[in-house]
């Protein structure tokens, strides 16, 4: 179809088809700052048509397909024109900067820190008055943990969304958000914001009509009135919180009805085979990235299609909504990013970034190699991680991931256990001696942290800590033992080092900075007490904070040491996120090295993950290096590297 003909056919739709229920909460007063309802300039309108026919032909092909109904489809062009004309002038500008650049956040700039609100700084005011923290901190990337209306007690960390178009009370307003959202772009920093869009909590209002058996509502999720169907779901679908939530149904009594739940009873799984559905979560997805949000993290978007007989993950429809999500973002709001969180194996992360011609999510979750990497400190063994960096590298260059060493939730130990079991590895043996090592009963470990869903059944478990506490700080700090501490600081270090070298964008756990340990606090509260990710989920500990200058403290000590690599890594351009990275031999099971390439400089960076010292049996013979913390000049040639020591060697040119 001709570019001219598919505008005419938007243009006709938007007059003809009236807008259905824009969903109850858009309907309601506009507040204030929205009350004037901004006419579009001819250059505008040209922009809005331009993309909106650059997509138009594919967005509905698949709409169609999914849904077959054209009457919505019609709904959803005419919204999507109503969010552009809503989005205000400063984000348009972003919007066409980004647009011509759309290789902006792909640079070695980009450095992320991730945060609850509340436990950052109170409130989004709060956040705000703590800028210049993240930005002496050179983070330019701020990820504002789940922040919209939840029930406390009945939350999941705010990943319960009682309203989408509504903040915590404790924690602001949308106002407070927009302020927050326009302050952090003046000083360059990027916000990120997770979109749960797999489920509601109970709390929500189409959950409580669906409760009192409003027909509508029910089809927006999935209700059974007998356990026949759920039955048989079971019987192929995983279950995502074995212990603290077992099974993937929960019965209303109340309702006289069960209702699909795969995360907490609470979290009532989304229907996305009902278009309306679709469209409403589009709306609320637009709602909130017009008020200033750079990332959108698409919170468990594996999950979000079911299928009886499968096991409801990565089934092929995600990929269409998530397409589909990607094309209606770049014709209302270009500038914005999407990041998938798959936390899934290798192979079914991948397909998330779509193809490059049909891209769906911009950015993913490194998540296996996290895992990896904490194996590799537990086994003292490097060879699974140079696996799967190599596999990472040999990726198209333009997936970006994230890479972190920790972030809110547990991990999980989603290992390649095929390539384990070659080296005579046994999977559940092998979670166990992990479990156990960073438990520290193991492996003469010094980590400290605690079993997240352990499963009775199969075995399996979980953990959570801080990387302070999983590199041992926590315990050489309770132990007052200075020999323990240099080295667990050491080894924290070198981590991060390593994080920063792997390829794509690195996000900080807030308190990694200033090597927070774990808090054992939320054993005390009753709404945190069996959930043991909030061992990692403390405030922020701005006493540690207000010693980032003073290198005699711990915390002064990691923070300035982060400092100086995160100034190198911002200012050598082989540390570009597109730059060419590989893995180089070093015959030593211990040592890491790799290299990485971008317009004639060259970096290669050994990591050693052990506490005993090593010879790095490189032998990179075209010249000579510089050590970029250092300033040593070597030749990477049989390099020694003490005890969970690390290089960054640049070649001189
Ligand atoms: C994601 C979040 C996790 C939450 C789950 C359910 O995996 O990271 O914290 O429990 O989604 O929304």
């Amino acid at each position: 179809m001709s570019k001219k003909k598919s505008r005419n056919r938007t243009n006709k739709m938007r007059t003809t088809v009236k807008t259905q229920n824009v969903s109850a909460k858009s309907q309601a007063a506009p507040k204030a700052r929205e009350a004037v309802k901004p006419q579009l300039s001819v250059e505008e309108e040209a922009c809005y048509g331009r993309r909106f026919s650059h997509h138009f032909d594919e967005l509905k092909w698949l709409y169609m397909e999914l849904y077959d109904n054209s009457s919505m489809f019609a709904e959803l062009c005419d919204n999507l024109h109503r969010f552009y004309e809503e989005r205000n002038r400063d984000l348009k500008t972003q919007d066409l900067e980004r647009e011509k650049n759309p290789e902006w956040y792909k640079t070695n700039e980009m450095l992320g820190m991730m945060f609850y609100i509340d436990n950052f700084a109170g409130n989004m005011k709060g956040v705000e008055s703590k800028l210049d923290y993240i930005e002496k901190s050179n983070v330019n990337y701020i990820h504002l943990m789940p922040f919209l209306d939840t029930v406390e007690g009945r939350s999941d960390g705010g990943y319960a969304v009682a309203d989408f178009r509504k903040v915590q009370e404790k924690l602001g307003s949308m106002e407070d958000l927009e302020d927050l959202t326009v302050a952090c772009h003046k000083k360059g920093i990027n916000v990120c914001m997770d979109f749960v869009m797999n489920h509601t909590s109970e709390d929500h209002e189409w959950a409580k009509r669906a409760r009192a058996g409003e027909g509508e509502y029910m089809s927006r999720y999935f209700f059974f009135d007998n356990y026949s169907i759920p039955a048989m779901y079971e019987k192929t679908v995983p279950q995502v919180f074995p212990t603290t939530a077992p099974g993937n149904f929960t019965w209303l009594p109340d309702a006289g009805h069960f209702v699909m739940t795969s995360f907490y009873p609470y979290q009532w799984d989304l229907n996305y085979k009902n278009p309306r559905v679709f469209n409403e979560m589009m709306y609320n997805f637009l709602y909130l990235a017009n008020k200033g949000i750079d990332i959108i993290r698409i919170d468990a978007v594996p999950y979000i299609w079911k299928e009886l007989g499968t096991q409801c993950r990565n089934l092929p429809q995600v990929h269409t909504i998530v397409r589909m999500m990607r094309m209606i973002g770049e014709i209302v709001c270009p500038g914005i990013l999407l990041l998938g969180e798959v936390v899934m194996e290798p192979e079914k992360v991948v397909p998330y970034f779509g193809t490059v011609e049909k891209p769906e999510c911009h950015m993913l979750y490194n998540v296996t190699t996290m895992a990896t990497t904490w194996h590799t400190i537990a086994t003292r063994n490097v060879h699974l991680l140079k696996q799967q960096l190599d596999i990472v590298n040999r990726l198209p260059k333009d997936y970006v991931f994230l890479n972190y060493l920790r972030c809110h939730d547990d991990i999980g130990w989603g290992l390649d256990y095929e390539s384990l079991k070659a080296e005579g590895i046994d999977e559940r043996a092998h979670k166990k001696y992990l479990n156990d090592y960073f438990q520290g009963y193991a492996g003469e470990s010094c980590s400290r942290g605690e079993l997240y869903n352990a499963d009775p059944v199969t075995g399996d478990a979980r953990f959570c800590g801080t990387t302070a506490s999983m590199c041992g700080i926590e315990k050489a700090g309770f132990e007052q033992d200075m020999e323990a501490m240099e080295q667990a600081i050491q080894k924290d270090i070198m981590l991060h080092a390593y994080m920063f070298m792997q390829s794509g964008i690195p996000v900080l756990y807030s308190g990694d900075e200033v090597a927070q340990v774990n808090d054992y606090s939320y054993k005390e509260d009753p709404n945190k007490a069996d959930d043991s990710r909030y061992i990692h989920r403390g405030p922020m500990r701005w006493d540690l904070a207000e010693h980032v200058d003073d290198e005699n403290t711990v915390e002064g000590q990691v923070y300035q040491r982060l400092q100086q690599l995160e100034k190198i890594r911002k200012s050598e351009k082989a540390f570009m996120t597109n730059a060419d990275t590989w893995t180089i031999e070093t015959w030593d099971a211990g040592v890491l090295c790799i290299g990485r390439y971008y317009d004639g400089d060259k970096i290669l960076g050994l990591f050693n993950f052990t506490e005993y010292d090593k010879t790095a049996w490189i032998n990179e013979t075209d010249g000579e290096y510089i050590e970029l913390l250092t300033g040593k000049v070597l030749q990477p040639i049989g390099v020694n590297i003490p005890a969970y020591g690390f290089y960054y060697l640049k070649k001189i040119n």
